[in-house]
């Protein structure tokens, strides 16, 4: 079985202390930037209630709480879980039914298994956690817990790319051969990286390869499927960081096909764009935090007389009724799975296949050679961590 396919789901049913017939009892710790997506997409669910927030900085989570009707407030996860006992649903009910984790990358995989051991539901925010043997510890405490480990990889969500998923997995699209998968975003360094956790191993784990590409690398590895072998090269230009700035990656997937993968946070004209060309069609979706069907685009093969192919096209119309992607539909999904005891949906499950591509071009930026699946087999020291192969080629002094 390979990393990709680990059950999340455990021998006690995810469903297990919680009534189908309330809501269930939410709690979002780490109220930044991105907890407003999670308060916002919970608000259209009749079936969560979004009880308590924790948040070190009292300023941040009070004006959280009074923007989205928070009844609790605490300092931390801790705080919060011993605090929400008193108002759990029963004497057998966690003292919450599902903990986001809108926090900082460092602090995801000991905030997951202390949610998961006071018998949360755990959703977590991108990227799942800094290391593979971390994910191993947090989803071997779900197993535990009879818990579930959400990530949020919103890429994955719209009705476009469950299309474009669907007409790749059925072959309808022929064999995939080559493609490009870039992240050009660009992030200053006097606001960005003024964050004291961004762009220091041990509190983001990585650069924009981890922060920022990992949504397109797991977008492209939820049409393409598992990965085999990566080659790759990381740099410092510009930003002062201490993990890369920029880094190129050549990914070789289980099904044959290539794909150059570009990331970076230096560039001024910022894009989100993957492409794969098959045997039958170019498949292409440029946009920048969010899709919809408008940034997608097939373009079938030409015939011999250079005309487009003629029996393609109408199956593969995108759909009309189109939702963009985003937290709404990922959460949604995920809600319904909580709810009903059915495995994670596809959208928020296999939090592997990303984290393995990350690591692995890390790995190979670091050991200057091209790494592949078995590198990162389990007792791998790799699974411990990212390393730092930066290459920095900063000039000595800034050009006149
Ligand atoms: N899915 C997406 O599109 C997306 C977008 C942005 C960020 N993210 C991810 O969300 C996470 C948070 O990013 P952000 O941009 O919201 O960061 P942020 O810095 O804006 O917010 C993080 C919050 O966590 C709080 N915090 C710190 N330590 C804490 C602790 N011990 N307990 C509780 N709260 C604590 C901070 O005070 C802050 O309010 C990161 O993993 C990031 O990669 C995802």
């Amino acid at each position: 079985m390979s990393q990709d396919s680990q059950p999340t789901s455990t021998s006690t049913p995810p469903g297990a202390g919680l009534a189908a017939d309330r809501p269930l009892r939410v709690a979002i710790v780490g109220t930044g930037a991105i907890a407003h997506a999670h308060a916002k997409a919970l608000a259209l669910d009749p079936g969560a209630d979004l009880v308590a927030a924790a948040d070190p900085v009292p300023a941040a989570r009070d004006a959280y709480a009074a923007e989205y009707g928070v009844a609790r407030t605490y300092d931390d996860l801790t705080a919060l879980l011993a605090g929400e006992r008193a108002h759990a649903a029963g004497p057998d009910a966690p003292p919450v039914d599902v903990v986001h984790l809108c926090t900082p990358p460092g602090l995801h995989r000991d905030q997951a298994v202390e949610a998961l051991r006071a018998g949360a539901h755990v959703v977590c925010e991108k990227p799942p956690v800094l290391s593979l043997a971390d994910l191993d510890a947090v989803l071997e405490a779900a197993r535990a817990a009879g818990r579930e480990y959400a990530v949020v990889f919103q890429q994955r969500t719209g009705t476009a790319v469950a299309h474009v998923q669907r007409l790749l997995a059925d072959g309808e699209l022929g064999r995939p051969l080559v493609g490009i998968c870039h992240t050009l975003w660009y992030r200053r360094q006097e606001d960005y990286y003024a964050v004291p956790w961004r762009g220091r191993w041990a509190t983001e784990g990585g650069g924009p390869l981890l922060g920022l590409g990992i949504h397109q690398l797991d977008l492209l590895g939820f049409l393409l499927g598992d990965w085999a072998e990566v080659d790759a090269r990381a740099f410092r230009l510009d930003r002062d960081v201490e993990t890369e700035d920029t880094s190129v990656a050549t990914v070789r997937f289980a099904n044959g096909a290539v794909v150059s993968v570009v990331t970076t946070s230096l560039s001024p004209r910022q894009t989100s764009y993957v492409r794969v060309d098959t045997t039958r069609a170019t498949v292409e979706v440029e946009h920048l935090y969010g899709h919809d069907a408008s940034s997608w685009r097939l373009t079938a093969a030409p015939d011999r007389t250079g005309a487009p192919h003629p029996d393609a096209p109408a199956a593969w119309a995108l759909p009309e009724a189109d939702e963009p992607s985003g937290h709404v539909p990922l959460l949604r999904a995920v809600y319904e799975a909580l709810r009903t005891g059915a495995p994670l949906p596809p959208v928020a499950a296999e939090p592997y296949r990303s984290l393995e591509l990350v690591t692995a071009i890390y790995a190979s930026a670091a050991l200057g050679r091209p790494v592949t699946k078995a590198d990162l087999a389990p007792g791998s020291s790799l699974r411990d961590g990212f390393l730092d192969g930066v290459e920095d080629l900063r000039p000595a002094a800034a050009p006149a």
